[in-house]
C-alpha cells in the first residue's frame, strides 16, 4: 500500500509519516517547507530506520502532482498541506483562500484523473465555532469565525459535494482538537518558523527563556479557573488516528467526519502548572486581556472515532508536557 502525504514534514504530517512507516506503508511525501524544515526528512528516517520518497513542491502545482501520480501508484492520500495560523488568516484572507482551496481542488482533480479516490483530510474543531453545549459531537452545528476555519469548512463542503457526485470516493474528514507534544525520541516536534500563535510552543519558549513570560489571554471566562479550556491531544495519538482512518477507508466506502480529541478539557493554567511540575521548570506568566475570537471552552466527544475507527487517545497531559519540552531540549542542545 502506497500513501501520498502532503505537508509531510510539518508538525502533524511528520508524526503521521512516522506512524505510517511503522505500520509498513510505503510513503510518498510532498512539501514546500513553507512551515517546516528539510532536516525533518532525515529525522523521520532516523526514527523509523525506513526510507520514503520525497518531492519538494507546492500542492497547488498540478505538474508536480501529475509527476507523482505518473511515477507511483498511489492507493490513498492524506492531505495536511495548508496554512493554519488563525491570526494570519484574518490579516491575509486571500492568501488563505487561494492556498488552502486551490491546493485541495488541484489535488482532488489529479486524484480523480488517476482514479485514486481514498482521501483523508486534515480538518479542525474550529469548524464548530463557539459550541452551545459540551462535549462536542460530530453532528453539532458548524460555523466559523475566521478565514482559516472557513477554508476548512469550505473544503468539507467540497468533499461532501464530490462524494454526492461520485460515491466511489472514500473520504475521512478528521477534526483535530488541540494537538501538542512531540515524538518520544525528541527528534521531531512542533517547531514553528515564526512567533508561535499557539499556547504550548509559547510555553516552551518561556521555559527556555526565549520569552520573558507567557500572556494568559483572560482569566474571566466561565470556566473552573477562569482561563480558556481546550481538548489537548498528544500529536502521536493524533498521528495514529490517521493510520486508523486510512485502514477504515480502504475497507469501508463512503464519507464520514470524526472528532480526534481526548474528551478531556484542560485550562491554560492546568497546562502551565502541569508543564512546570513534570519538567521541574518555571514558566512565569501574567494575566492579559482576552484574545479576539477566543471561545471559553472546547472539548470533544471522541466516541464516534472509537466506534468507527477503533481509535482513541492514550497519552495524557503529563506525557504531552514532558515530550514537548524534551523535543526543544534536544533541538536546542539544552
Ligand atoms: C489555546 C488556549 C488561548 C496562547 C487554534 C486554532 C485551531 C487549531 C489549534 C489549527 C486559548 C490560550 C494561547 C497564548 C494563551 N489550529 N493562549 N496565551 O485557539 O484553541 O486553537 O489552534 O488547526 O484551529 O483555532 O489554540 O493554542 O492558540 O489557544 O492564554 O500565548 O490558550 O486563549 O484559551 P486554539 P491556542
Amino acid at each position: 500500500m502506497k500513501i501520498l502525504i502532503t505537508g509531510g514534514t510539518g508538525y502533524i504530517g511528520s508524526h503521521t509519516l512516522v506512524e505510517l512507516l511503522n505500520s509498513n506503508y510505503e510513503v510518498v511525501c510532498i512539501d514546500n517547507f513553507s512551515n517546516s524544515k528539510p532536516e525533518v526528512i532525515g529525522k523521520i528516517k532516523e526514527i523509523t530506520n525506513k526510507t520514503f520518497t520525497f518531492y519538494e513542491g507546492d500542492v497547488c502545482d498540478k505538474n508536480i502532482l501529475e509527476r507523482i501520480f505518473n511515477e507511483h501508484t498511489i492507493d490513498a492520500v492524506i492531505h495536511f498541506a495548508g496554512y493554519k495560523a488563525v491570526g494570519e488568516s484574518v490579516k491575509n484572507p486571500l492568501m488563505y483562500y487561494r492556498n488552502n482551496l486551490d491546493s485541495t481542488i488541484t489535488l482532488l482533480e489529479v486524484m480523480k484523473k488517476y482514479n485514486c479516490k481514498n482521501f483523508v483530510f486534515s480538518s479542525s474543531a474550529t469548524v464548530y465555532g463557539s459550541p452551545k453545549n459540551l462535549p462536542i459531537k460530530e453532528d453539532f452545528p458548524l460555523s466559523t469565525t475566521n478565514p482559516y476555519g472557513t477554508t476548512k469548512l469550505m473544503i468539507e463542503g467540497i468533499l461532501k459535494d464530490l462524494y454526492i457526485s461520485d460515491n466511489s470516493w472514500n473520504i475521512a474528514v478528521l477534526r483535530y482538537f488541540n494537538p501538542i507534544g512531540a515524538h518520544e525520541s525528541g527528534l521531531i516536534g512542533e517547531d514553528p518558523n515564526d512567533i508561535p500563535n499557539n499556547l504550548m510552543p509559547y510555553i516552551v519558549k518561556v521555559a527556555t527563556k526565549e520569552y520573558e513570560h507567557l500572556n494568559v489571554f483572560g482569566d474571566d471566562y466561565d470556566t473552573p479557573d477562569g482561563t480558556g479550556v481546550r481538548d489537548y491531544i498528544h500529536v502521536v495519538d493524533l498521528a495514529q488516528g490517521h493510520v486508523s482512518a486510512i485502514e477504515h477507508i480502504l475497507k469501508e466506502p463512503g464519507i464520514d467526519f470524526y472528532n480526534l480529541g481526548t474528551g478531556n478539557g484542560y485550562s491554560v493554567l492546568d497546562l502551565v502548572n502541569t508543564f512546570k511540575k513534570v519538567n521541574n521548570i518555571d514558566v512565569p506568566y501574567v494575566i492579559a486581556p482576552r484574545r479576539d475570537g477566543d471561545i471559553a471552552a472546547c472539548y470533544a466527544d471522541p466516541s464516534y472515532a472509537k466506534e468507527k475507527l477503533g481509535w482513541s487517545a492514550h497519552k495524557d497531559i503529563n506525557d504531552m508536557c514532558k515530550d514537548a519540552y524534551n523535543f526543544v531540549k534536544r533541538t536546542k542542545g539544552l
